[in-house]
C-alpha cells in the first residue's frame, strides 16, 4: 500500500506554475567548430549559464547514472526521462538483459519455453537493431541468443536485422553484418539452417515510434512477415553494401534475402517464433502491436500468420504488450507524476509526436496514458512525417513553445512540461549546419516559455536528457577529431557521455534557493525531487536526493 501524501516543505511555498524544459539531446562540451551548441545563438541558454554554480549546474546523463550497465554507456531519452521522472536508478534494459543471459535465467523463464515449443517444427525468427549501440538493443546479446537458443532446441533460424548508423558510426552496419553472417555460418557448421532473412535501414523500416508513420512498420511486415521487398539479394552483406550506393544505414531501403529459385528464404509462416530482440520499447511497440493483435487496423497485414511472439522486454506494462517476453522489465514504480496528481499538482505535458511519449510513456514509468486524467492534460502536436529533420531544423519548436505558454498562462496548471527534440532529432541526421539551426530554434522556445514563466510569477527548471548536438564528430582519447581513411572526417550522429545543464530560475523562486554544493555527481534522477521541493513538497525519502537548498538570507 502506497502512501501518496508527500510531506510539506519545510519553507518552500505551494502553488507556483513550474516550466519543466526538457531539451532534448543537450550536453555540455568544450567549444568548437564542431559543438552546435556553441556555434548556434543561444542567448537564452547562455544567460542561464550565467546563474552558475547557485542557479546553474551540471549533470549526469549516462553509464550508471541512469542506470545502464557501464560508463562508456551513452546517455539515451529512455532511460533519460525515466530517470526524470522516477526519481531514482532503475537497472535498465540493457543491464537485465545482460544478467538474464549470464546467468542463463533468461532461458528459464516463460517467455522462453513458450516460444521454444515452436523449435521442433517451425522456424525461430529474430528481429532488430543490429549494432553495438546498447540503446536499443546490443549484437553481443543477440549472439548469446542465438547460440542459447540453437543450444536449446533451434534447428531453423531466420534473422530480420534493421541497420543502425544513429547510435553508431554510420557505414559500420558492414561491420556488423559480417559479423552476424560468421557467427550464423558457425551455427550452420553444427546443423543448426540460421540465415539473414531480411533486413532494412532502421528509420525507413519497422522502427517507426509513438505511430508517426504506419509505412514505416508496414515496410517491414513486407519484407519479414511476407517475405516482400523491392530488392532482393542472396547475401546480406552484399545488400547493406549495394543499398549503402543510395542511402546511409538508418535509412537503406528493404531487402529480403532469397535463394536460387528467387524465392525468399525466411518469411514467418504458422508455426513459426518470433523474438524480437530490442529491450527499448518505443521503436519495437508498434511491430509488437502488428504482431500480437488480433483486431488491428493500422496497414493491411495481408497474412497473419500464427506464431509464438516473445519480446526481449515487455514494452508497455500497462497494455500488457506484448504478453510474453523473455526478460521482465524494470519495475519502475511511484513516478513523481504519479505522486504528484495525488497531492493536487496539475499537470500539462507536451511535445511533437517523435518526443511525446518521452515525457509521457518514458516519463511515467513506461507507463501509457495519464494517471488521473482530471489532473492532467497531455498534447501531441503532430510531427512532419517522412522527412529527414535536417531538411525542417526548427522542427515544431515554436508551436511547443506556444502550447506552452498558452498553457502557463492559462493558469490551470501547476507542472507545464515539455520536451524539445531539435538538438537530438537533428543531431542524429549528421548535418552540422542544421543542427545549428536546430539548438537556435529550441532555445527561442525555451526564450518562450520562460518569458511567460515571468508573466505568471512562476519558476522554470530547464534540463536536458542526454548529450547530442554539443559534440558532431568521433574523437580520439584527447579530443582530436577523428577521419576515416579516406580522410572524411567521422561525423558522429549518436548520442554523447557529456553532462547536461540544470538550470533554475523565474520570479517564483523564493529568496535563497539554490543548487547545494554537496551532491556533485549528481544526475538525472535527483531532478525530481528537486522539482517536488519546487511545487512545496518533500520527496519520497527513497527518491535520489535534491539538488537545491533554501537558505534563509
Ligand atoms: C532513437 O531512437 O532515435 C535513437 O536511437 C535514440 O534517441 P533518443 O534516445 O534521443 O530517443
Ligand atoms: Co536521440
Amino acid at each position: 500500500q502506497v502512501s501518496w501524501k508527500l510531506e510539506d516543505h519545510p519553507s518552500l511555498p505551494k502553488g507556483k506554475t513550474i516550466a519543466l524544459i526538457v531539451l532534448d539531446g543537450w550536453g555540455e562540451y568544450e567549444p568548437d567548430e564542431y559543438n552546435c551548441i556553441h556555434v548556434a545563438q543561444t542567448p537564452t541558454m547562455d544567460s542561464l549559464k550565467q546563474g552558475a554554480p547557485d542557479k546553474w549546474r551540471l549533470i549526469r546523463a549516462h553509464g550508471k547514472a541512469v542506470g545502464l550497465p557501464t560508463e562508456d554507456d551513452m546517455g539515451n531519452s529512455e532511460v533519460g526521462h525515466n530517470a526524470l521522472g522516477a526519481g531514482r536508478i532503475f537497472a535498465q534494459g540493457a543491464k537485465l538483459v545482460d544478467l538474464a543471459l549470464a546467468s542463463g535465467k533468461i532461458y528459464e523463464g516463460e517467455g522462453f519455453k513458450y516460444i521454444s515449443e515452436c523449435f521442433e517444427k517451425g522456424t525461430l525468427h529474430l528481429i532488430g537493431l543490429l549494432s553495438d549501440g546498447g540503446v536499443h538493443s546490443r549484437l553481443d546479446q543477440v549472439q548469446l541468443l542465438l547460440k542459447g537458443a540453437s543450444e536449446r532446441g533451434a534447428k531453423r533460424i531466420r534473422v530480420h536485422i534493421l541497420t543502425d548508423g544513429r547510435d553508431v558510426l554510420d557505414g559500420s552496419s558492414v561491420g556488423f553484418v559480417e559479423t552476424l553472417e560468421n557467427d550464423l555460418a558457425k551455427l550452420r557448421e553444427n546443423g543448426v539452417d540460421a540465415r539473414i532473412a531480411s533486413g532494412g535501414g532502421r528509420m525507413y523500416v519497422t522502427m517507426d515510434r509513438y505511430e508517426n508513420d504506419w509505412d514505416v512498420v508496414k515496410r517491414g511486415w513486407d519484407a519479414q512477415v511476407l517475405g516482400e521487398a523491392p530488392h532482393k539479394f542472396t547475401n546480406a552483406v552484399e545488400a547493406v553494401k549495394k543499398l549503402r550506393e543510395s542511402a546511409n544505414d538508418q535509412y537503406l531501403a528493404p531487402f529480403v534475402i532469397v535463394d536460387e529459385n528467387q524465392k525468399a528464404v525466411g518469411p514467418i509462416l504458422d508455426g513459426d517464433a518470433v523474438v524480437t530482440f530490442n529491450f527499448r520499447a518505443d521503436r519495437m511497440v508498434m511491430l509488437a502491436k502488428a504482431l500480437e493483435y488480433q483486431d488491428f487496423d493500422k496497414f493491411d497485414r495481408v497474412r497473419v500468420p500464427k506464431i509464438r511472439y516473445a519480446g526481449m522486454l515487455q514494452y508497455d506494462g500497462e497494455l500488457k504488450l506484448p504478453s510474453q517476453y523473455l526478460v521482465s522489465p524494470p519495475e519502475i514504480d511511484r513516478t513523481s507524476g504519479e505522486y504528484l496528481v495525488h497531492n493536487d499538482v496539475r499537470t500539462f505535458a507536451c511535445s511533437e509526436t517523435v518526443k511525446f511519449g518521452h515525457v509521457t510513456f518514458f516519463w511515467n514509468g513506461n507507463r501509457s496514458g495519464c494517471f488521473n486524467p482530471e489532473m492532467e492534460e497531455y498534447v501531441e502536436i503532430p510531427s512532419d512525417v517522412g522527412i529527414t529533420f535536417n531538411v525542417q531544423p526548427k522542427m515544431k519548436a515554436l508551436e511547443i513553445g506556444e502550447k506552452a505558454r498558452d498553457a502557463i498562462l492559462s493558469r490551470k496548471f501547476d507542472q507545464v512540461r515539455v520536451n524539445i527534440p531539435n538538438g537530438d532529432m537533428v543531431g542524429h541526421t549528421g548535418d552540422i549546419q542544421a543542427t545549428v539551426v536546430a539548438c537556435k530554434a529550441a532555445d527561442e522556445a525555451v526564450k518562450m516559455i520562460t518569458d511567460a514563466i515571468e508573466q505568471v510569477g512562476g519558476i522554470y527548471v530547464v534540463t536536458a536528457d542526454h548529450g547530442n548536438a554539443e559534440d558532431m564528430v568521433k574523437r580520439n582519447k584527447s579530443g582530436q577529431p577523428l577521419h576515416d581513411k579516406n580522410g572524411n572526417l567521422q561525423i558522429l550522429t549518436s548520442h554523447t557521455c557529456q553532462p547536461v545543464p540544470i538550470a533554475i530560475g523565474g520570479p517564483g523562486l523564493a529568496a535563497g534557493v539554490r543548487f547545494r554544493n554537496d551532491v556533485p555527481d549528481g544526475g538525472l534522477a535527483n531532478v525530481a525531487a528537486t522539482v517536488m521541493n519546487l511545487h512545496g513538497y518533500v520527496a519520497p525519502s527513497d527518491y535520489e536526493p535534491t539538488l537545491i537548498e533554501a537558505v534563509n538570507n
